[in-house]
């Protein structure tokens, strides 16, 4: 059973909503999908994630993806439904598969990264990695493999399990939501467009870059709210 169904209070994202509309009655209608707005400028990542690939990512690709699971809710009974409610829910339908994921996983992967971030996750989180994986050097190691060895388009993630932290990969725009796997609080998108541009077939690059814009303060509130 997936941890994210229907009113599940794991809602780990809050910049993706819904575009409501107050009807008369004072009742919320939800109308559609929104792209949310990036937090940050598609320069500001320099020189680790460049602005051209931010500003192709954002206003291409994740917009698509959000048009996209738009057209495929819209007038069905799954209009209306939450993000988490689709992903574990109705991902037997490959438009909301595909294009939910896409949505839900490009949201989560502008959030966890800012300007002036890396380092290291500090707390509870920096905790729970050295109980999970013995050291944050070491979950760095499997979250990289993982990242690596992702055949052809996908996602790397840090989860949350009963028995700990985990890190795992899924294929296309699928993430752990979709069959409950585990709550996802990190992901890093590895398909081509996220860095073909600056790193060409170079993943490995963009990778170990990567690590220089996570935002372990946003990671860190994802994992406690998680819990
Ligand atoms: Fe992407």
């Amino acid at each position: 059973m997936s941890v994210f169904n229907q009113g599940s209070p794991h809602s780990t994202f809050d910049r993706c909503e819904r575009i409501d509309i107050l009807l008369p009655a004072g009742e919320f209608e939800i109308m559609s999908f929104e792209l949310p707005e990036l937090p940050y400028s598609y320069d500001a990542l320099e020189p680790h994630i460049d602005a051209l690939t931010m500003e192709i990512h954002h206003t291409k690709h994740h917009n698509a993806y959000t048009n996209n699971l738009n057209a495929a809710i819209e007038g069905t009974d799954m209009s209306g439904k939450s993000i988490e409610d689709l992903l574990a829910n109705h991902c037997d339908n490959n438009a909301v598969r595909n294009n939910g994921g896409g949505y839900w996983n490009h949201c989560q992967y502008w959030e966890v990264m800012s300007p002036s971030s890396g380092g290291s996750p500090s707390g509870a989180l920096a905790s729970a990695i050295d109980a999970s994986f013995g050291s944050f050097e070491e979950f760095k190691t499997a979250f990289h493999k993982a990242a690596m060895t992702r055949f052809g388009s996908g996602w790397a993630w840090l989860g949350i399990r009963e028995s700990g932290l985990c890190v795992c990969s899924s294929p296309n725009q699928d993430n752990p939501l979709m069959d409950g796997y585990c709550i996802p609080i990190l992901g890093i998108d590895v398909w081509e467009h996220a860095y073909y541009k600056k790193y060409g077939p170079g993943r490995a690059s963009y990778i170990e870059a990567w690590w220089n814009v996570v935002d372990w303060k946003e990671v860190s509130r994802r994992y406690a709210d998680g819990q």
